[in-house]
């Protein structure tokens, strides 16, 4: 239904794929929904799909669009974050009126959105970064949204963003993380754990493949199953179905036929470089972003294939199969930990360098339902900050301590099996020196700290007192302190 008289409580401009979903999304949730795209007929044609979903009020001009909303006017951006969300922030902003609320949905890198509610603010205007996680279906029935901006605005959006957000046991999985580029950044670190967690699916995968012989269709099952225990989770259920697909055209497993160059739009890479800049070592997240990288660097491999690099000796499996996979399941589940593990870390880092004070909890609450990296487990992370919120490290966590103690046997055995097997497993394996870097009594940072000294007088603390020292590296060898 479409009336252009009555006024819209949201507004939505971009109705691509996904604006076009959420749009439907809060008109089937009894919401009055402005649209507008920059070409009329996708607006055309949404109204003629799916007009009678609820109420629309179409567009053809920014303008109309915004006259069309009722105040504090209330619009969400969907378009290709870049140069299109600036063009469409300024045509809004110079349109709108003082304390209405202009909503970026994309995948925004958050500094560009620090910058953009800076801009807006000076305009008058409020300017919401909102990270929308759950793709085209999440769209449609139910994502997980995680908006930053000023508190004030989440005051009137929060109630319809919660009315189409997914939601677990009664909870919306929506709640306003924080001012200005919060909500972006976290979204953004959101994808790199979402990175890591395909990747370490993908490991187990190929080390059931090639390491104990498995057939596709075979693996699905092992995954449905798994999906029924710890590893309960939205990324394992779409891989089982995924491998029990049969391509169309030949019959051939679908993932025999599927390129195997990974691709990215750039925000697991975005969340690498954070983690670098901020100093926290997300090694899990890094690694699945440098796989994927591997993964189509497609001349090299070519080459390194043709060139038949040496293999060493590579051994078979000889273990029982039934226990390779539990170890599989195991290091699995281990090396997904390491990745949230350090997702929070790095959530917190950024948290604290920005001055957002999000707090980890609403995070493990609102990434429960709607979202690509939700799973069962989640409820244990809300736990564990529930229990105790500065928790070092989420690994720390006595339930999750209590796990590793399970997982980590495993989690050996099946890097090792993996390096035998002359198989790749890169986060199962990076995680797994994380962990055991984690808990080293020592580690060779003194021998660096010691060559630091030695070329470039870099100085060095003192384990016995206080104070920095240098050696005489090329005079008689004596100690200074110098401070
Ligand atoms: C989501 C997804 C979504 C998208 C990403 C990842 O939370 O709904 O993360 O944002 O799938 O863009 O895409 P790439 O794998 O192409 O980087």
């Amino acid at each position: 239904m479409t009336d252009k008289n009555e006024l819209a409580q949201i507004g939505v401009v971009g109705l691509a794929v996904m604006g076009s979903n959420l749009a439907r999304n809060f008109a089937r949730n009894g919401n009055t929904v402005a649209v507008y795209n920059r070409s009329p007929e996708k607006t055309h044609a949404l109204i003629e799909a799916h007009g009678e979903e609820g109420n629309f009020v179409p567009s053809e001009t920014i303008e109309d669009f915004v006259a069309s909303l009722e105040r504090p006017r209330k619009a969400i951006i969907m378009v290709k974050a870049g140069k299109a969300t600036d063009a469409v922030i300024d045509q809004l902003a110079e349109a709108m009126d003082e304390g209405d609320v202009i909503i970026d949905g994309g995948n925004a890198l958050f500094t560009d959105t620090i910058r953009r509610e800076k801009d807006v603010a000076a305009r008058g205007k409020h300017f919401v970064g909102a990270g929308i996680s759950g793709g085209e279906e999440g769209a449609l029935n139910g994502p997980a949204i995680m908006p930053g901006g000023p508190k004030e605005s989440w005051e009137t959006l929060g109630p319809i963003l919660e009315s189409i957000a997914a939601n677990v046991d009664g909870t919306p999985c929506v709640t306003h993380i924080g001012p200005d580029g919060a909500g972006h950044f976290v979204k953004m670190v959101h994808n790199g754990i979402e990175y890591a967690d395909m990747q370490v699916i993908g490991e187990a995968y190929q080390l059931l493949r090639y390491g104990a012989g498995m057939a596709p269709a075979e693996i699905a099952e092992v995954f449905r199953e798994w999906n029924s225990g710890d590893l309960d989770s939205y990324l394992i259920e779409i891989t089982a179905e995924v491998l029990a697909q049969k391509d169309p055209e030949t019959g051939a497993p679908l993932v025999d036929v599927i390129v195997d160059a990974a691709g990215q739009k750039g925000t697991g890479r975005w969340t690498a470089i954070n983690g670098l800049e901020l100093g926290v070592p997300i090694t899990g997240i890094a690694e699945s972003v440098f796989a994927r990288a591997l993964s189509s660097s497609t001349a090299q491999r070519s080459a390194a294939q043709e060139g038949q690099l040496p293999a060493g000796t590579i051994k078979e499996l000889d273990v029982d199969k039934a226990e390779f996979i539990e170890d599989v399941r195991r290091a699995l589940y281990a090396a997904k930990l390491i990745a949230y593990s350090q997702g929070f870390d790095e959530i917190k880092a950024g948290s604290e360098e920005f001055g957002w004070d999000v707090d980890p909890r609403d995070l493990a609450t609102i990434w429960r339902g709607g979202c690509i990296i939700r799973a069962k487990f989640l409820d244990r992370i809300r736990a564990a900050y529930d229990n105790n919120a500065d928790l070092p490290a989420l690994i720390l966590d006595p339930y999750f301590k209590g796990e590793l103690e399970d997982l980590i046997d495993p989690w050996r055995r099946v890097v090792v099996a993996a390096t035998q097997l002359g198989l790749p497993a890169p986060v199962f394996a990076s995680s797994l020196s994380y962990y055991d870097s984690l808990r080293a009594e020592r580690l060779p940072a003194a021998l660096i700290q010691g060559q630091r000294d030695f070329f470039g007088a870099h100085t060095f603390k003192r384990t016995d007192k206080p104070g920095t020292f240098h050696i005489e590296w090329s005079g008689n060898r004596s100690l200074t302190q110098t401070d």
